[in-house]
């Protein structure tokens, strides 16, 4: 579709955030290479730099031919292009990650040591700094490591907390490098923090289905539909770049998936329900933007059913419905948000459904209407939330787009209800 000039509601194309990528020498070093391809996924243009014991554990040219860009370990060397890297390198960046961060790399920032040139490049750098450290449980333990870190906390730099698990070393314990999908989420966060970029979302926690739910018929066959999760995976997009924490339940897909949200598979409207209930609690709102079957087989057929030349009948039962089992159960202060994908009478079908659903807004769309609905990279809809009076039309625009006039309704209906209770006590 060629861009309209007139029209004000699309986004704008962002510049490419600049994020230099610190490697120190610890067995995870390989898992920055996977770090770095999720930041490049959401827009970001990576360079990196590695301590001398990083090259051990991953070749700098794995590096290289990702970021496209000379990878720097000595700037004393020979074939490094820049004779005062550690000054540019710092300066030009937006955001300083360092990750995996080894006990040793997290002593020297703490004591401001800079003899390499990663240790000089954080001394040099007015960026963010990130430190997503990895090691062994006894050392991550050491009260030595854990002053360090603290020093660097007092410092002002972010800390991304390893998980607990099985270790390299074989043991088990705290100290292993935090997925790298989560270290990209919080970069991105951190980012659109240090922008001024709106946070109104921040502390709040979304739970948000996408994408069609597959019902099998037997071990080859399934009833689906044609979305394409892209609404979902834009709302999902949205919310995180505006603070919230996102956790994305997500059927049968054929967009991908957004950097810096964590996506649980589920392919059935059955297990959707499983990952929904699972996760449901911890959340502060629910959207359900996923095109979930309302029928399924009665019976799955173990075997693949056998053509006989006569008709076949299938008989089909009704799914649960997600969405109402969510509003029905909330707890105090979830937001739930639903969709309605209609051909006809639109916004009546969809007020008739946030009322017997209980939601607090419904996201409508004509699905008959040029650039709405599955499948496409754009959208119309309609918002009607519970305490509007007059339902809201906004025109074609961008999924991106329209998934942030929702979020505007779900901030909205957050400030409406803040107000109500502190207004009853
Ligand atoms: O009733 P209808 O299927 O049109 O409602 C659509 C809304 O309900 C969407 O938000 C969809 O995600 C949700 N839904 C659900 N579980 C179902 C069917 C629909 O959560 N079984």
């Amino acid at each position: 579709m060629t861009p309209d000039p007139t029209d004000t509601t699309a986004t704008p194309a962002r510049a490419k955030r600049r994020v230099a990528l610190g490697v120190s020498g610890g067995i995870a070093a390989y898992k920055a290479a996977e770090i770095l391809r999720g930041l490049q996924r959401a827009g970001c243009e990576v360079r990196v730099a590695m301590t001398e014991h990083a090259t051990r554990m991953i070749a700098p040219l794995t590096f290289r031919a990702l970021s496209g860009a000379h990878v720097i370990v000595d700037d004393y060397a020979p074939d490094n292009p820049d004779p005062i890297a550690h000054i540019t390198f710092s300066q030009t960046v937006e955001l300083f990650l360092v990750a995996p961060a080894t006990a040793n790399i997290i002593a020297k920032f703490a004591n401001g040591v800079a003899d390499d040139f990663l240790t000089s490049t954080y001394l040099a750098s007015s960026a963010p700094v990130v430190v997503a450290p990895a090691m062994n449980t006894t050392m991550w333990q050491h009260p030595a490591t854990a002053r360090n870190l603290q020093r660097l906390r007092d410092d002002g730099v972010y800390i991304i907390e390893p998980d607990a698990g099985e270790m390299a070393c074989g043991t088990f314990g705290p100290g292993r490098l935090s997925e790298p999908e989560r270290i990209v989420a919080a970069v991105l966060q951190i980012l659109d923090k240090h922008d001024g970029r709106a946070h109104d979302l921040a502390g709040e926690r979304f739970l948000i289905t996408a994408g069609a739910t597959r019902e099998e018929i037997d071990p080859v066959r399934f009833l689906s539909n044609r979305s394409s999760g892209r609404m979902g995976f834009a709302l999902a997009e949205a919310a995180r770049s505006r603070g919230a924490e996102v956790a994305l339940v997500a059927g049968a897909t054929s967009a991908d998936a957004p950097a810096g949200v964590r996506v649980i598979r589920a392919l059935s409207a059955d297990e959707m329900q499983a990952a929904v209930r699972a996760k449901v609690s911890e959340a502060t709102v629910f959207i359900g933007a996923a095109a979930v079957s309302d029928y399924r087989p009665a019976a799955r057929a173990a075997q693949k059913l056998k053509k006989s030349g006569a008709a076949l009948t299938l008989v089909l039962e009704p799914t649960p419905d997600i969405l109402a089992s969510v509003a029905a159960a909330r707890h105090d202060g979830l937001l739930v948000v639903g969709f309605a994908a209609e051909s006809e009478n639109v916004v009546a079908h969809a007020r008739e459904k946030l009322v017997r659903k209980k939601l607090d807004a419904i996201v409508a769309n004509d699905i008959t209407r040029e650039g709405a609905g599955f499948d496409a990279e754009t959208n119309i809809v309609t918002l009607i939330a519970r305490d509007r009076d007059a339902p809201l039309e906004l025109p074609l625009m961008s999924k991106l787009e329209a998934a942030h006039r929702i979020l505007d309704e779900v901030v909205r209906l957050r400030r409406g209800a803040r107000a109500a209770s502190e207004a009853a006590g």
